[in-house]
């Protein structure tokens, strides 16, 4: 477990000097409360990567909710294990100083694509995030990050924000784990009740749906969010939204001709879940 920014890279450039032939270092940002996903990406890391390393930081300037950020799950000594059981090499957890100095004053926002859907609703998150990527990119010089396509918003704007800075690094992103009944793993997860938990499979199954309607060949978007509509509603859940939007640029889409992406958040109980499914005619 390394707590700083110069320890890290003291370790990696050990083990590039070390290596006989280039490293390929891999590393896997999360905040932690390691679940099934989390550890698909650590694993992912670890089958293609020499080195990998895995980020842990719970990073207050992407929630835009202050009761969010004090019940947010914390268990490093289980994720430490967890890791280490996933083939990470190193657990990078810095503290909030590390990361955020005194006088910290730069922050990255990414435009468009970071002001719909999640953006909308959480303002101020996707620039956190894009700050907080950027900082750990730089810190840790990864030959490739690995990201959830759980979060798909926060992929395409990272992978904006990648192109657009130029930062010399791949992105690979690994499917969405879920549970037997379709709910995507979250950390968030835990807080739901027994009768919240079993509505909250109403997500996937909505998305299920509207592929299945994709496939006897529906087109119109509109169509396809009352198809999910109804299924959560089934379940005594409202969307916060519903949408269907290009994949990489979160551009609405009306009539399916391509590749399109059926993204929604639901607040369910306590939390507040999201879920999306790619889809094309
Ligand atoms: P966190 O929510 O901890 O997620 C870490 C990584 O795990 C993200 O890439 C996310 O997409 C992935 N992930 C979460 N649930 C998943 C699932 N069910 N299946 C597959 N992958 C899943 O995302 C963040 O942290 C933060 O925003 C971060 C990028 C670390 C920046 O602070």
């Amino acid at each position: 477990i390394v707590r700083d920014v110069a320890g890290v890279r003291a370790a990696i450039a050990e083990a590039r000097a070390a290596a006989s032939s280039p490293l390929r270092v891999g590393l896997v940002p999360t905040m932690g409360a390691f679940h099934e996903g989390h550890l698909s990406l650590i694993r992912a890391a670890r089958t293609s990567c020499d080195l990998v390393v895995v980020w842990l930081f719970v990073n207050p300037t992407q929630f835009n909710d202050a009761a969010d950020l004090t019940s947010y799950p914390r268990d490093e000594a289980r994720d430490a294990e967890l890791a280490a059981a996933g083939g990470a090499d190193l657990l990078f957890a810095p503290d909030v100083a590390e990361v955020y100095p005194d006088g910290h004053a730069t922050t990255i926002t990414v435009s468009g694509i970071a002001d719909v859907l999640e953006g909308a609703h959480r303002p101020g998150h996707f620039a956190g995030v894009a700050t907080v990527v950027a900082k750990m990119l730089n810190m840790v010089q990864p030959n490739v990050a690995f990201f959830g396509a759980k979060d798909a918003q926060q992929v395409a704007v990272v992978r904006r924000m990648i192109t657009d800075l130029n930062l010399p690094v791949a992105l690979e992103v690994c499917p969405t784990v879920r549970e037997p009944d379709g709910l995507a793993m979250s950390s968030r997860n835990v807080r739901l009740n027994p009768d919240q938990r079993r509505r909250a499979a109403a997500l996937s199954r909505g998305l299920s749906a509207a592929k299945a309607a994709v496939d006897q060949g529906e087109r119109s978007a509109t169509s396809l969010t009352t198809i999910i509509a109804a299924v959560l509603a089934a379940d005594g859940l409202s969307a916060e939204y519903i949408a269907v939007v290009d994949p990489s640029t979160f551009v609405p889409i009306d009539e399916l001709d391509g590749r399109a992406l059926l993204a929604l958040a639901v607040p369910v109980g306590p939390v507040r879940l999201i879920d999306n499914l790619e889809v094309a005619p």
